[in-house]
Protein backbone atom coordinates (compact mmCIF):
# COMPACT_ATOMS: atom_id res chain seq x y z
CA UNK A 1 0.00 0.00 0.00
CA UNK A 2 1.58 3.22 -1.06
CA UNK A 3 0.63 6.58 0.55
CA UNK A 4 1.23 9.93 -1.66
CA UNK A 5 1.65 12.78 1.58
CA UNK A 6 1.28 16.23 0.23
CA UNK A 7 1.76 18.54 2.73
CA UNK A 8 0.93 21.87 1.09
CA UNK A 9 1.81 25.09 2.61
CA UNK A 10 0.83 27.27 5.08
CA UNK A 11 -0.28 25.25 8.25
CA UNK A 12 -0.54 21.96 5.67
CA UNK A 13 3.00 21.05 6.53
CA UNK A 14 2.83 21.81 10.32
CA UNK A 15 -0.61 19.03 10.51
CA UNK A 16 0.46 16.86 8.13
CA UNK A 17 3.39 16.26 9.94
CA UNK A 18 1.57 15.18 13.13
CA UNK A 19 -0.48 13.01 11.25
CA UNK A 20 2.24 11.02 9.83
CA UNK A 21 3.75 10.81 13.27
CA UNK A 22 0.44 9.25 13.97
CA UNK A 23 0.50 6.89 11.20
CA UNK A 24 3.87 5.07 11.85
CA UNK A 25 3.33 5.15 15.25
CA UNK A 26 0.82 2.24 13.95
CA UNK A 27 3.41 -0.10 13.32
CA UNK A 28 1.61 -1.16 9.70
CA UNK A 29 3.12 -1.88 6.53
CA UNK A 30 2.53 0.96 4.18
CA UNK A 31 4.82 3.20 2.25
CA UNK A 32 4.36 7.04 2.48
CA UNK A 33 6.16 9.14 -0.26
CA UNK A 34 5.96 12.80 0.22
CA UNK A 35 5.16 15.26 -2.45
CA UNK A 36 4.97 19.08 -3.13
CA UNK A 37 1.91 20.41 -3.76
CA UNK A 38 -0.04 24.51 -3.72
CA UNK A 39 2.32 27.15 -2.78
CA UNK A 40 5.44 24.71 -1.97
CA UNK A 41 5.53 23.14 -5.21
CA UNK A 42 4.95 26.93 -7.07
CA UNK A 43 7.99 28.03 -5.61
CA UNK A 44 10.03 24.66 -6.28
CA UNK A 45 8.87 23.84 -9.60
CA UNK A 46 6.79 27.19 -10.78
CA UNK A 47 3.35 25.18 -10.86
CA UNK A 48 1.13 24.66 -7.78
CA UNK A 49 0.80 21.37 -9.22
CA UNK A 50 3.51 19.62 -11.16
CA UNK A 51 3.50 16.36 -13.18
CA UNK A 52 5.49 14.34 -10.63
CA UNK A 53 3.28 14.92 -7.83
CA UNK A 54 0.46 14.44 -9.75
CA UNK A 55 1.64 11.30 -11.20
CA UNK A 56 2.80 9.90 -7.11
CA UNK A 57 -0.89 11.25 -6.29
CA UNK A 58 -2.30 8.69 -8.97
CA UNK A 59 0.22 5.92 -8.48
CA UNK A 60 -1.34 5.40 -4.81
CA UNK A 61 -3.90 3.64 -3.09
CA UNK A 62 -4.43 7.25 -1.05
CA UNK A 63 -3.51 11.02 -0.74
CA UNK A 64 -2.86 12.45 2.54
CA UNK A 65 -3.14 16.24 1.75
CA UNK A 66 -2.76 19.12 4.00
CA UNK A 67 -3.87 22.47 2.58
CA UNK A 68 -2.58 25.05 0.22
CA UNK A 69 -3.29 28.43 -0.32
CA UNK A 70 -1.58 31.91 1.15
CA UNK A 71 -2.66 35.57 0.60
CA UNK A 72 0.58 36.40 -1.16
CA UNK A 73 -0.60 34.18 -4.26
CA UNK A 74 -3.58 36.45 -4.48
CA UNK A 75 -2.10 37.96 -7.21
CA UNK A 76 -1.09 35.26 -9.24
CA UNK A 77 -3.12 34.13 -12.65
CA UNK A 78 -5.59 31.71 -11.42
CA UNK A 79 -3.68 28.86 -13.25
CA UNK A 80 -1.10 28.99 -10.90
CA UNK A 81 -2.76 30.04 -7.27
CA UNK A 82 -2.40 27.21 -5.23
CA UNK A 83 -5.84 26.57 -4.68
CA UNK A 84 -5.61 25.08 -8.22
CA UNK A 85 -3.34 22.01 -6.90
CA UNK A 86 -6.50 21.02 -5.13
CA UNK A 87 -8.99 21.35 -7.42
CA UNK A 88 -6.86 19.84 -10.18
CA UNK A 89 -6.29 16.63 -7.94
CA UNK A 90 -10.21 16.66 -7.41
CA UNK A 91 -11.04 16.38 -11.30
CA UNK A 92 -7.57 14.47 -12.45
CA UNK A 93 -8.61 11.54 -9.68
CA UNK A 94 -12.60 12.20 -9.96
CA UNK A 95 -12.99 12.60 -6.88
CA UNK A 96 -16.47 12.93 -6.83
CA UNK A 97 -17.82 12.26 -3.69
CA UNK A 98 -16.82 14.49 -0.78
CA UNK A 99 -17.56 12.78 3.06
CA UNK A 100 -17.53 15.79 5.75
CA UNK A 101 -18.62 14.02 9.26
CA UNK A 102 -19.54 16.71 11.40
CA UNK A 103 -19.18 14.96 14.80
CA UNK A 104 -19.74 16.66 18.09
CA UNK A 105 -17.29 14.70 20.77
CA UNK A 106 -18.76 14.60 24.48
CA UNK A 107 -15.51 16.59 25.68
CA UNK A 108 -16.34 19.49 23.35
CA UNK A 109 -19.76 19.82 23.67
CA UNK A 110 -19.45 22.97 25.60
CA UNK A 111 -16.83 24.23 22.73
CA UNK A 112 -19.45 24.52 20.24
CA UNK A 113 -20.78 27.87 19.38
CA UNK A 114 -24.18 26.40 20.15
CA UNK A 115 -25.96 25.78 23.50
CA UNK A 116 -24.45 22.24 24.70
CA UNK A 117 -27.90 20.70 24.16
CA UNK A 118 -28.15 21.11 20.55
CA UNK A 119 -25.36 20.10 19.83
CA UNK A 120 -24.78 17.09 22.72
CA UNK A 121 -24.27 13.88 20.54
CA UNK A 122 -24.44 15.56 17.06
CA UNK A 123 -23.42 12.89 13.93
CA UNK A 124 -24.40 14.43 10.53
CA UNK A 125 -22.63 13.51 7.43
CA UNK A 126 -22.55 15.91 5.18
CA UNK A 127 -21.98 14.82 1.22
CA UNK A 128 -20.35 17.28 -0.97
CA UNK A 129 -20.14 16.63 -4.73
CA UNK A 130 -16.71 17.72 -5.62
CA UNK A 131 -16.19 17.82 -9.64
CA UNK A 132 -18.86 19.56 -10.99
CA UNK A 133 -21.00 22.74 -10.32
CA UNK A 134 -20.16 26.07 -9.97
CA UNK A 135 -16.59 25.41 -9.34
CA UNK A 136 -15.57 23.99 -12.69
CA UNK A 137 -18.28 24.92 -15.27
CA UNK A 138 -17.43 26.86 -18.83
CA UNK A 139 -17.79 29.10 -19.63
CA UNK A 140 -16.30 31.30 -17.37
CA UNK A 141 -14.47 34.59 -17.47
CA UNK A 142 -14.61 38.13 -17.41
CA UNK A 143 -15.84 40.51 -20.67
CA UNK A 144 -17.54 43.92 -21.51
CA UNK A 145 -21.32 43.68 -20.45
CA UNK A 146 -23.36 44.13 -23.73
CA UNK A 147 -27.14 44.24 -21.46
CA UNK A 148 -27.75 43.92 -18.21
CA UNK A 149 -27.68 46.64 -15.86
CA UNK A 150 -24.37 48.55 -16.87
CA UNK A 151 -24.13 47.55 -20.02
CA UNK A 152 -20.21 48.90 -21.03
CA UNK A 153 -18.87 47.59 -17.86
CA UNK A 154 -16.28 45.27 -16.81
CA UNK A 155 -18.47 41.61 -15.80
CA UNK A 156 -17.78 38.66 -15.02
CA UNK A 157 -19.21 35.23 -14.97
CA UNK A 158 -19.12 31.88 -13.84
CA UNK A 159 -21.58 28.60 -14.98
CA UNK A 160 -23.29 26.31 -12.58
CA UNK A 161 -24.19 23.08 -14.55
CA UNK A 162 -24.70 19.31 -13.91
CA UNK A 163 -25.47 16.79 -15.79
CA UNK A 164 -27.72 13.61 -15.01
CA UNK A 165 -24.86 11.56 -14.31
CA UNK A 166 -22.85 13.31 -11.85
CA UNK A 167 -26.10 14.07 -9.94
CA UNK A 168 -27.19 10.38 -9.69
CA UNK A 169 -24.16 9.00 -8.57
CA UNK A 170 -23.13 10.84 -5.85
CA UNK A 171 -27.30 10.82 -4.82
CA UNK A 172 -26.59 6.76 -4.69
CA UNK A 173 -23.30 7.27 -2.57
CA UNK A 174 -25.74 9.38 0.07
CA UNK A 175 -28.04 6.80 -0.04
CA UNK A 176 -25.46 4.09 0.37
CA UNK A 177 -24.47 6.06 3.23
CA UNK A 178 -27.47 6.90 4.84
CA UNK A 179 -28.41 2.54 4.38
CA UNK A 180 -25.37 2.49 7.40
CA UNK A 181 -26.63 4.93 9.31
CA UNK A 182 -30.06 6.12 10.48
CA UNK A 183 -31.65 5.84 7.24
CA UNK A 184 -32.22 9.79 6.33
CA UNK A 185 -31.40 12.12 3.10
CA UNK A 186 -32.01 15.85 3.26
CA UNK A 187 -31.08 16.38 -0.33
CA UNK A 188 -30.23 20.22 -0.12
CA UNK A 189 -30.95 22.64 -2.91
CA UNK A 190 -32.06 25.98 -4.51
CA UNK A 191 -34.36 24.44 -7.20
CA UNK A 192 -36.89 26.89 -6.25
CA UNK A 193 -34.81 29.65 -8.37
CA UNK A 194 -32.07 27.53 -10.34
CA UNK A 195 -32.38 25.19 -13.01
CA UNK A 196 -29.42 23.56 -12.45
CA UNK A 197 -30.86 22.56 -9.13
CA UNK A 198 -34.33 21.43 -10.36
CA UNK A 199 -32.68 18.61 -12.21
CA UNK A 200 -30.82 17.87 -9.05
CA UNK A 201 -33.80 17.68 -6.94
CA UNK A 202 -35.77 15.80 -10.35
CA UNK A 203 -33.05 12.99 -10.57
CA UNK A 204 -32.16 12.77 -6.48
CA UNK A 205 -35.80 12.04 -6.59
CA UNK A 206 -35.75 9.14 -9.20
CA UNK A 207 -32.41 7.64 -8.02
CA UNK A 208 -34.14 7.28 -4.10
CA UNK A 209 -37.32 4.53 -5.90
CA UNK A 210 -34.31 2.25 -5.78
CA UNK A 211 -33.73 2.73 -1.92
CA UNK A 212 -37.24 2.86 -0.71
CA UNK A 213 -35.78 1.72 2.96
CA UNK A 214 -34.13 5.24 3.17
CA UNK A 215 -36.46 8.18 3.57
CA UNK A 216 -35.62 11.56 1.28
CA UNK A 217 -36.84 14.89 2.15
CA UNK A 218 -35.69 17.96 0.30
CA UNK A 219 -34.67 21.35 2.13
CA UNK A 220 -33.77 24.81 -0.06
CA UNK A 221 -29.88 25.50 0.73
CA UNK A 222 -31.11 29.07 2.53
CA UNK A 223 -33.67 27.04 5.04
CA UNK A 224 -30.58 24.36 5.07
CA UNK A 225 -28.21 26.64 6.36
CA UNK A 226 -30.93 28.18 8.73
CA UNK A 227 -31.75 24.70 10.27
CA UNK A 228 -28.39 23.29 10.47
CA UNK A 229 -27.81 25.91 13.32
CA UNK A 230 -31.50 25.86 15.03
CA UNK A 231 -31.96 22.32 15.15
CA UNK A 232 -28.68 20.41 13.74
CA UNK A 233 -29.57 17.12 15.10
CA UNK A 234 -32.33 17.06 13.13
CA UNK A 235 -30.58 16.14 9.99
CA UNK A 236 -28.42 12.41 9.39
CA UNK A 237 -27.38 12.71 6.21
CA UNK A 238 -26.94 15.73 3.83
CA UNK A 239 -26.44 15.41 0.25
CA UNK A 240 -25.78 18.36 -2.24
CA UNK A 241 -23.46 20.24 -4.55
CA UNK A 242 -19.97 21.62 -4.35
CA UNK A 243 -20.57 25.21 -3.64
CA UNK A 244 -23.79 24.60 -1.34
CA UNK A 245 -21.92 21.49 0.53
CA UNK A 246 -18.55 23.99 1.25
CA UNK A 247 -20.68 26.34 3.00
CA UNK A 248 -22.87 24.58 4.41
CA UNK A 249 -19.74 22.02 5.38
CA UNK A 250 -17.81 25.31 7.31
CA UNK A 251 -21.03 26.33 8.63
CA UNK A 252 -21.20 22.82 10.79
CA UNK A 253 -17.43 22.63 11.38
CA UNK A 254 -18.53 25.36 13.80
CA UNK A 255 -21.19 22.66 15.51
CA UNK A 256 -18.66 20.50 16.65
CA UNK A 257 -16.29 23.09 18.41
CA UNK A 258 -13.31 24.45 15.58
CA UNK A 259 -13.14 23.53 11.90
CA UNK A 260 -9.59 22.59 13.43
CA UNK A 261 -11.87 19.09 14.16
CA UNK A 262 -13.13 18.21 10.83
CA UNK A 263 -11.88 15.71 8.91
CA UNK A 264 -13.00 14.54 5.08
CA UNK A 265 -13.02 11.98 2.15
CA UNK A 266 -12.65 12.30 -1.22
CA UNK A 267 -13.70 9.37 -3.05
CA UNK A 268 -13.70 8.26 -6.81
CA UNK A 269 -15.14 5.22 -8.05
CA UNK A 270 -12.28 3.03 -7.79
CA UNK A 271 -12.56 3.78 -3.83
CA UNK A 272 -9.36 5.24 -4.27
CA UNK A 273 -9.11 8.69 -1.61
CA UNK A 274 -7.87 11.90 -0.99
CA UNK A 275 -8.17 12.92 2.68
CA UNK A 276 -7.25 16.23 3.94
CA UNK A 277 -9.09 19.05 6.63
CA UNK A 278 -11.89 20.30 5.94
CA UNK A 279 -9.98 23.68 6.69
CA UNK A 280 -7.79 25.65 4.90
CA UNK A 281 -4.49 26.97 4.92
CA UNK A 282 -4.81 29.55 7.43
CA UNK A 283 -2.07 31.77 7.45
CA UNK A 284 -3.29 33.95 10.22
CA UNK A 285 -1.44 31.13 12.17
CA UNK A 286 0.68 29.44 10.02
CA UNK A 287 4.42 29.16 11.11
CA UNK A 288 2.73 29.53 14.88
CA UNK A 289 2.45 26.33 16.01
CA UNK A 290 -0.58 26.54 17.32
CA UNK A 291 -2.74 24.62 14.44
CA UNK A 292 -4.93 21.87 15.65
CA UNK A 293 -3.86 18.55 13.84
CA UNK A 294 -6.51 16.72 15.03
CA UNK A 295 -8.68 17.07 12.22
CA UNK A 296 -5.85 16.14 9.73
CA UNK A 297 -5.11 12.79 11.99
CA UNK A 298 -9.09 11.99 11.98
CA UNK A 299 -8.60 12.49 8.13
CA UNK A 300 -5.19 9.47 8.10
CA UNK A 301 -8.18 7.53 9.70
CA UNK A 302 -10.56 7.42 7.39
CA UNK A 303 -7.86 6.84 4.79
CA UNK A 304 -7.19 3.86 6.80
CA UNK A 305 -11.04 3.01 6.71
CA UNK A 306 -12.03 3.44 3.33
CA UNK A 307 -8.93 3.23 1.41
CA UNK A 308 -6.87 0.72 3.15
CA UNK A 309 -8.87 -1.73 4.75
CA UNK A 310 -7.85 -1.09 8.12
CA UNK A 311 -11.00 -0.55 10.61
CA UNK A 312 -9.22 -1.32 13.57
CA UNK A 313 -6.39 1.12 13.27
CA UNK A 314 -8.90 3.43 12.69
CA UNK A 315 -10.51 2.98 15.65
CA UNK A 316 -7.62 2.64 17.59
CA UNK A 317 -6.81 6.59 16.33
CA UNK A 318 -10.21 7.69 16.45
CA UNK A 319 -10.15 6.46 20.38
CA UNK A 320 -6.92 7.99 21.01
CA UNK A 321 -8.48 11.23 19.57
CA UNK A 322 -11.09 11.04 22.47
CA UNK A 323 -8.52 10.27 25.35
CA UNK A 324 -6.31 13.43 24.41
CA UNK A 325 -9.61 15.70 24.84
CA UNK A 326 -10.84 13.64 27.78
CA UNK A 327 -7.75 14.76 29.42
CA UNK A 328 -8.28 18.08 28.92
CA UNK A 329 -5.34 18.95 26.16
CA UNK A 330 -6.87 21.45 23.93
CA UNK A 331 -5.05 23.60 20.99
CA UNK A 332 -6.09 27.45 20.73
CA UNK A 333 -8.93 27.06 18.56
CA UNK A 334 -10.91 25.01 21.24
CA UNK A 335 -9.22 25.83 24.36
CA UNK A 336 -11.69 27.10 27.34
CA UNK A 337 -11.14 28.09 30.91
CA UNK A 338 -9.93 24.84 32.84
CA UNK A 339 -8.67 22.86 29.94
CA UNK A 340 -4.13 22.37 29.32
CA UNK A 341 -3.28 24.85 26.21
CA UNK A 342 -0.87 22.79 24.07
CA UNK A 343 0.44 23.21 20.24
CA UNK A 344 0.41 21.44 17.19
CA UNK A 345 3.22 19.10 17.99
CA UNK A 346 2.26 18.66 21.57
CA UNK A 347 -1.09 17.66 20.55
CA UNK A 348 0.40 15.25 17.68
CA UNK A 349 3.06 13.77 20.48
CA UNK A 350 -0.56 13.22 22.99
CA UNK A 351 -2.13 11.33 20.03
CA UNK A 352 0.60 8.85 19.80
CA UNK A 353 0.89 8.54 23.38
CA UNK A 354 -2.31 7.46 23.69
CA UNK A 355 -2.37 4.80 20.99
CA UNK A 356 -0.05 3.03 23.15
P1 LIG B 1 -9.11 28.57 6.57
O1 LIG B 1 -9.88 27.34 6.80
O2 LIG B 1 -7.70 28.42 6.17
O3 LIG B 1 -9.16 29.47 7.91
C1 LIG B 1 -10.36 29.99 8.45
C2 LIG B 1 -10.14 30.30 9.94
O4 LIG B 1 -10.06 29.08 10.67
C3 LIG B 1 -8.84 31.03 10.22
O5 LIG B 1 -9.03 31.96 11.25
C4 LIG B 1 -7.90 29.94 10.66
O6 LIG B 1 -6.89 30.38 11.53
C5 LIG B 1 -8.84 28.97 11.35
N1 LIG B 1 -8.35 27.59 11.21
C6 LIG B 1 -8.40 26.82 10.10
N2 LIG B 1 -7.84 25.63 10.33
C7 LIG B 1 -7.43 25.62 11.62
C8 LIG B 1 -6.76 24.67 12.45
N3 LIG B 1 -6.42 23.45 12.00
N4 LIG B 1 -6.50 25.01 13.71
C9 LIG B 1 -6.85 26.22 14.18
N5 LIG B 1 -7.47 27.17 13.47
C10 LIG B 1 -7.77 26.87 12.18
O7 LIG B 1 -9.93 29.41 5.51
P2 LIG B 1 -9.59 30.82 4.82
O8 LIG B 1 -8.96 31.75 5.79
O9 LIG B 1 -10.85 31.21 4.17
O10 LIG B 1 -8.55 30.49 3.67
C11 LIG B 1 -7.14 30.56 3.83
C12 LIG B 1 -6.47 29.99 2.58
O11 LIG B 1 -6.74 28.60 2.49
C13 LIG B 1 -6.99 30.60 1.29
O12 LIG B 1 -5.89 30.78 0.43
C14 LIG B 1 -7.96 29.56 0.75
O13 LIG B 1 -8.10 29.60 -0.64
C15 LIG B 1 -7.27 28.29 1.19
N6 LIG B 1 -8.16 27.13 1.31
C16 LIG B 1 -7.63 25.92 0.96
C17 LIG B 1 -8.35 24.77 1.10
C18 LIG B 1 -7.70 23.48 0.78
O14 LIG B 1 -6.47 23.40 0.70
N7 LIG B 1 -8.42 22.38 0.59
C19 LIG B 1 -9.74 24.80 1.61
C20 LIG B 1 -10.18 26.12 2.02
C21 LIG B 1 -9.42 27.23 1.86
MG1 LIG C 1 -14.31 25.58 2.12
Amino acid sequence: MKIAVLPGDGIGTEIVAEAVKVLKALDLKFEMETAPVGGAAYEAAGHPLPESTLALAKSADAILFGAVGDWKYDKLDRPLRPEQAILGLRKALGLFANFRPAICYEQLTHASSLKPELVAGLDILIIRELTGDIYFGQPRGRRTAVDGHFPGAEEAFDTMRYSRPEIERIARVAFEAARKRSKRVTSVDKANVLETFQLWKDVVTEAHKDYPDVALDHMYVDNAAMQLVKAPKAFDVIVTGNMFGDILSDEASMLTGSIGMLPSASLNDKKQGLYEPSHGSAPDIAGKGVANPLATILSAAMMLRFSLNQPEAADRIETAVKKVLAQGLRTPDIYSDGTTKVGTVQMGDAVVNALR
